[in-house]
């Protein structure tokens, strides 16, 4: 079997469509939603991932500010930061670029910031809404999964998926997704990590295969079942000097191996990776909408 390709950039395209189309309706209240940036630091893969949701903040017209500051800046610093996007009536969304410094406590960040504008979801209210099953801000990874997912009507319903990966960003928040009730949830989910003994003994089981790892292509053709479905989240950059920056992007999947076996692939980059971005745009509209609905009615935003 050759499988066939599970599209990010073009599910992407279309998702972003209708965003614009509800954006453009948005922007009759007067002003365009607001997304905050703040990178701290110089990580090469951070500043093109930001780069990356500023141009296509940029193209649903949602406006974005970049708040930049050095590897060297204070905790203090950065929560001073968080808090004045908090209070500032443009900013509809607050996204703080991952990993910060090690002498910048990332929790605390994240806890800083109001949840009504928590729109990577990853404040521990977000979190725990998800936990409720109730709704709240989806962080953005795992709901991308669930909408190419969706685009491709491909149901998880009644389906055993296997998640490789326990964080809190991708692997644990996806299985809290897919564990909803009603459509795209109803799963029955097992999640591995890296003390589970053998992998593939689960992996072999998936009728759906999730691999969020960051272990470039530790997922060979074996591991995958027949006419399965897989879907890499993971991105490492690999040495190949090949290539003219010198390395290139890999999957946890090894893409030709078990795209014999299965029945649907993600590919690396191409795939996640630009329903990650999307979600995130939609998470802001989301925000910009509900600040406007409660200031209409008086009561603070949630
Ligand atoms: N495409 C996108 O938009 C997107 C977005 C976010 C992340 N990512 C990528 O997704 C990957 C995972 O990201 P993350 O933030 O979730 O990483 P993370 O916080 O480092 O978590 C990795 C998870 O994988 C597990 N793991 C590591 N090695 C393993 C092994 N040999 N066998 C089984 N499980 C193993 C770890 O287990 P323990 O808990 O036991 O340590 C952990 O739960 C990375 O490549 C990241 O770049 C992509």
């Amino acid at each position: 079997m050759s499988a066939e390709k599970l599209d990010g950039r073009e599910a992407a395209k279309s998702v972003r469509n209708r965003i614009a189309a509800d954006v453009r309706s948005f922007s009759e209240t007067g002003r365009s939603p607001g997304l905050g940036v703040v990178l701290v630091g110089d990580n090469p893969a951070s500043l093109s991932y930001v780069r990356g949701k500023e141009k296509a903040c940029e193209e649903v017209g949602i406006h974005s500010r970049e708040i930049r500051l050095g590897a060297d800046v204070s905790q203090t610093e950065v929560l001073e930061t968080v808090l004045a996007l908090n209070d500032d009536e443009g900013i509809d969304g607050i996204l703080v670029q991952l990993p910060l410094p090690d002498h910048v406590d990332e929790r605390r960040v994240l806890e800083a910031i109001d949840p009504s504008k928590d729109v990577d979801g990853l404040h521990r209210f977000s979190l725990g809404t998800l936990m409720l099953g109730e709704e709240g801000f989806i962080p953005c990874t795992p709901y991308g999964v669930i909408e190419l997912l969706k685009h491709y009507e491909i149901p998880t319903n009644g389906r055993h998926v296997v998640v490789l990966g326990r964080s809190m960003l991708v692997g644990k928040s996806l299985a809290n997704l897919l564990l909803r009730r009603g459509e795209y949830g109803d799963a029955t989910v097992t999640i591995c990590h890296s003390r589970t003994p053998d992998l593939s003994v689960h992996t072999l089981q998936a009728d759906i295969l999730i691999a969020a790892m960051g272990r470039p292509a530790l997922v060979t053709g074996e591991m995958v079942r027949e006419g399965s479905v897989v879907i890499d989240v993971g991105v490492s950059r690999v040495d190949d000097p090949s290539k003219k920056r010198g390395y290139r992007l890999q999957g946890d999947v090894d893409y030709e191996a078990a795209a014999e076996r299965a029945a649907w692939i993600t590919p690396v980059p191409g795939g996640v990776g630009p329903m990650t971005i999307t979600m995130l745009l939609q998470n802001t509209l989301d925000a910009a909408r509900h600040r406007v609905e409660m200031s209409g009615s008086g009561s603070a935003p949630r």
